[in-house]
Parts: C-alpha cells; sequence; structure tokens
C-alpha cells in the first residue's frame, strides 16, 4: 500500500490555491529552500497566486533556490516554447536564484549531468514539484524511464512533443530532444507534490497511483517515496478508486 497522500479538491482555481499554500509553507519553514519548480499549464495559476502574496508581503521567496527540472534541447533561451521562456513569463516574482538548464547547450548530455551535480550539491529538493504529463511522463522522464534513470538526453515522445506544438508555434518546431533531471533526483527530493486537474489527466493519474509501479508509467515510481501528496481536482480524480 502506497502512503502516498491524496488531496482532492473541487476546481482548478481551488488546487491553485492548495498549491500555493504547500509551496509557501515550505519556504516558510525553510526561506533558503531548494525548490523543484515545473512548466506546463498545470502550475500557472498557482505560481500567479503566490507572485500575489508575495505583492502583499504574505510570502518572501529571495533566499528560496529554484531548479527547473526539464527543459528542451537544440534551442535557444529565447525561443518561444522553452521552459526558459516559460519561467521569464510565468514566475514573475523574486527568488533567491534560479537554475534552468541551457538550451543552447553544445553537449546537453555533458550540461544535465552537470546541472543535477549542482543541484545535488546545493543540498537536493526540500519539496519538488511535479506535473504529470498525459503519457505518465515526470519531468521529461518519457515512458520507458526506470526508478534510477538518471539527469540525461531524451529523445521527446510524440505525445510530449504534441503537447508543446501550440507554444512552439507548430510541430515541426518543437526539438527532438529535451534534457531531464532523473527519476532518481526526483526521489531523492525530501518532499514532492504532484499538480494535476482536468478530464485530460484521469486516466493516467489513476494508472500511476493504482496500478504497480513500473517504467510504462514514470510517475508510477512516486508510490516508492515516502513523502508524495497528489493534489488533484475532481475532474482528474475521477478514475480513482473510492477510497
Ligand atoms: P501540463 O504538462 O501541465 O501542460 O499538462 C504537464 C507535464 O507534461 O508534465
Amino acid at each position: 500500500m502506497s502512503p502516498m497522500q491524496i488531496d482532492v479538491v473541487p476546481d482548478e482555481p481551488t488546487l491553485a490555491v492548495r498549491a500555493a499554500d504547500a509551496i509557501c509553507t515550505a519556504v516558510l519553514a525553510k526561506p533558503d529552500a531548494v525548490l523543484g519548480l515545473p512548466t506546463g499549464n498545470t502550475p500557472i495559476r498557482a505560481y500567479r497566486e503566490i507572485a500575489r502574496r508575495i505583492e502583499r508581503g504574505q510570502a518572501d521567496f529571495r533566499r528560496a533556490i529554484v531548479y527547473a527540472i526539464d527543459e528542451f534541447a537544440d534551442a535557444t533561451r529565447t525561443t518561444p516554447g522553452t521552459n526558459s521562456v516559460f519561467y521569464r513569463e510565468h514566475l514573475r516574482f523574486p527568488v533567491g536564484a534560479l537554475h534552468i538548464p541551457n538550451p543552447a547547450a553544445r553537449d546537453a548530455n555533458e550540461h544535465i549531468v552537470a546541472f543535477a551535480d549542482a543541484l545535488r550539491r546545493s543540498g537536493g529538493f526540500d519539496l519538488c514539484v511535479l506535473g504529470i504529463g498525459r503519457n505518465g511522463h515526470i519531468a521529461f522522464n518519457e515512458p520507458g524511464s526506470a526508478a534510477d534513470a538518471p539527469a540525461c538526453v531524451v529523445d521527446l515522445a510524440p505525445a510530449s512533443r504534441e503537447a508543446h506544438a501550440a507554444t512552439f508555434g507548430s510541430l515541426d518546431a518543437v526539438p527532438a530532444r529535451g534534457m531531464t533531471l532523473g527519476v532518481d533526483d526526483i526521489l531523492a527530493a525530501r518532499a514532492i507534490l504532484v499538480l494535476a486537474h482536468g478530464a485530460r489527466k484521469a486516466t493516467i493519474v489513476r494508472a500511476a497511483i493504482e496500478d504497480a509501479p513500473s517504467a510504462e508509467v514514470p510517475a508510477s515510481w512516486l508510490q516508492t517515496h515516502a513523502a508524495v501528496t497528489w493534489l488533484l481536482d475532481e475532474a482528474a480524480a475521477s478514475q480513482l478508486a473510492p477510497r
């Protein structure tokens, strides 16, 4: 039986408030916390909520150290659709440091391995926040990723490239490769918060939480971690067995 905590809230706005609560609580407890913060549609409203709290003086992230959990390869820091651009647009509050892999790195593999080393040297994640891809990926650990998969360059799954076609402008513009922290880097976090909303995520959320852990659904490896909270809206939780 997995020790994971499953919190279901009515809707996306509530999920954003609860996610902001959890992230702000981690930073209040440890102002220089090391945070993994994801990109994607899922966390945008939560980041806006955190920015609002900071503007009102209710939170302070100026000592928090933020690491991106993945980035595209074979692009630049200003290519629309990259995570570098995402953070500039959506993480609109001051942090102590924001580390993002360089999409223009000449040797992407060497670069992401060094990036993961830097994360470990900074103490590893106090809290790693994740979204989940519809194919079960966490960061860019695509289906087939083992529990001990290290930081690496990956060939992006067709589903992952399709999910980003709009932000890059077209499917052809989406890079074929990404750089990702490994499943092992994520599982080394002291606490993990997974966010998912919407009916489109219901099938994969159920598989990740209820099926035996396997490389087919990388998010299912989270069942092996001692401090995981899933924060779901009712639509994303709609296929879970009653609990
Ligand atoms: P999404 O992406 O938040 O845009 O659904 C999640 C993910 O791919 O991890």
